[in-house]
């Protein structure tokens, strides 16, 4: 895959007023008294410049906020960026991915070549500088993230590569980052592997392109396997959820299993996760079709499919201890002379019998075949992951996923790679009020509810094909995107859900 950006992430033990860069990120707190060392020093050196700035009141150190001030001859950097980091109670290990994230979009945007992170230097010893170095390194692949594979236009000023390094000018401090640093580069790899599958839109990308994309990854890494069942294979095994929501497209369904074992032993604690990813390649709706505006959007409603896909390849390369097994059924929903219909009754993989009433729920008829295929090869624990309602969407907008479940423990963890991650989530309920609705009079369930509580009667009608597992749910329709570009991200797919994912998977594998 064109790597449309080539950055490179590495760790260097320099002085920070002699690193010569193009760039060189600073962070400040809004409510720290005055300048710590670090920046105190380079203000010196820079003649007030800083000091000058915060006294016009032109950067008052706020989240999200940056001002720029110019190097002179007393330090090697040509600029430096300071970085707004916020009220310090309110720090986080996102603060601080957020920090370099932004400084690394910067970085890209003013197409400047070198830039220097030395934002954790603020966090002073507050947390552990492991993790610090893993969230800079996660923010910097967010950052300086972008999707232009197909503009031909302005080629010339587009940067091709950035050289990104965190410093200290402490080598036993540099090697501390450095180990958060090398996890912190796998995952934010694959997260903008991620987002790069999700953007690409539905002529280019179909189930049977994703399965080769996984069928690529698991030959590349060790320890990780593919199987891909085509429409034929699909139809033997009586996977008829998936069949049916494929059966109006050209492009055939599939189902991917990736398989990751680990190569040294695993604790008996651990438990194989099965990891369950929607892969809509295009949601027309269907035969109940969608209204035409912001249907283009459709495109990422592969976005969990793919989150799975791109988790399996941060924990193969990560080495985790622990079993996974990444599910990603996919298929295109279109309204066509073949297309499943309203009316339609289904014969899941489970055997349960679904009444389709609305075309456009199609995500569950999916995911139902899938969530019985992790159960039946006995993962001890399912979580799914899916832009599965816009009724989520509207609950909680575009901040947190809405997080269901049967696990309370479960749930904990989840709630706990949220905070770890920055990919947040909120929990929401999903018990026997909302499965009732989903009960039909003429077959064992429908595949909507009521005009009410939409994403919650969707993770009920999914609740009923994990048997007696450990299961959770994600819908993240709204997180999957960015409407308009951030200081912390560019426009398009934020491939929501890998670093979650392999967050919780890290948590498992650390015991
Ligand atoms: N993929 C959509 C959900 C979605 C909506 C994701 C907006 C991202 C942004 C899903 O397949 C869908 O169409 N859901 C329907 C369900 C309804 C028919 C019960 C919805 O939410 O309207
Ligand atoms: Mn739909
Ligand atoms: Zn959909």
């Amino acid at each position: 895959m064109k790597e449309i950006i080539d950055v490179k992430l590495r760790t260097r033990t320099v002085d920070f007023s002699k690193c010569k860069t193009e760039l060189l990120a600073v962070g400040q707190f809004s409510d720290a008294k005055g300048l710590d060392k670090v920046n105190a020093e380079l203000n010196r050196k820079l003649d007030g410049a800083i000091e000058r700035l915060i006294e016009l009141g032109d950067f008052k150190g706020k989240d999200g906020t940056s001002a720029i001030v110019y190097g002179n001859a007393n330090i090697g950097a040509k600029r430096v960026l300071l970085v707004g980091l916020g009220e310090k109670k309110k720090a986080t290990t996102d603060t601080i991915r957020k920090a370099a994230a932004n400084a690394a979009n910067k970085a890209v945007s003013m197409e400047a070549e070198t830039l220097s992170l030395a934002v954790h230097i603020a966090f002073g010893g507050r947390f552990d500088l492991g993790t610090l170095g893993q969230a800079c390194a996660e923010g910097t692949y967010f950052g300086s993230y972008r999707y232009d594979e197909f503009v031909t236009e302005n080629e010339d000023g587009r940067l091709g590569r950035l050289g990104v390094e965190v410093i200290d000018s402490d080598l036993a401090k540099t090697r501390k980052l450095n180990r958060g640093i090398i996890s912190g580069v796998i995952i934010g790899k694959a997260q903008s592997y991620a987002r790069t599958l999700m953007n690409r839109p539905a002529n280019v990308i179909n189930p049977a392109k994703i399965a080769a994309a996984a069928k690529k990854l698991a030959a590349g890494c060790k320890n990780l396997s593919c199987t891909v069942f085509d429409e034929k294979q699909l139809a033997a095994k009586g996977m008829n959820g998936i069949l049916a929501v494929g059966s109006g497209s050209q492009n055939k369904p599939r189902l991917v299993v990736l398989r990751y074992t680990p190569a040294g032993r695993v604790s008996s604690k651990v438990p194989t996760v099965g990891l369950v990813g929607k892969a809509i390649t295009f949601d027309s709706g269907g035969i109940s079709i969608k209204p035409a505006d912001n249907m283009n959007q459709m495109k990422l409603d592969k976005t969990g499919g793919i989150a799975v896909l791109s988790t399996l390849k941060a924990v193969a390369e990560l080495g985790l201890g622990v079993r996974v097994l990444g599910l990603i059924p996919s298929a295109e929903n279109l309204p066509s002379g073949t297309s499943y219909r309203p009316g339609d009754i289904i014969t899941t993989f489970s055997g349960k019998t679904v009444e389709v009433q609305n075309t456009d729920a199609e995500g569950r008829m999916i995911l139902c075949d899938a969530l019985h295929y992790a159960d039946k090869e006995n993962c001890d624990v399912i979580i799914d992951i899916a832009t599965l309602t816009g009724s989520c969407r509207v609950a909680l907008g575009s901040y947190m996923a809405g997080l269901m479940g049967n696990d309370e423990k479960l749930i904990k963890q989840l709630q706990r790679a949220a905070e770890n991650s920055g990919e947040k989530v909120w929990p929401m309920p999903s018990g026997d009020e909302y499965a009732k609705e989903m009960k039909s009079k003429i077959a064992d369930l429908k595949n909507i509810g009521s005009k009410w509580g939409g994403a919650c009667t969707a993770a009920a009608f999914l609740r009923q094909f994990v048997g007696d597992r450990k299961w959770a749910h994600l819908d993240i329709a709204g997180v999957e995107m960015f409407e308009k570009a951030t200081e912390f991200s560019a426009e398009g797919s934020s491939g929501f859900g890998v670093r979650l994912l392999t967050s919780y998977l890290m948590g498992l594998a650390a015991k």
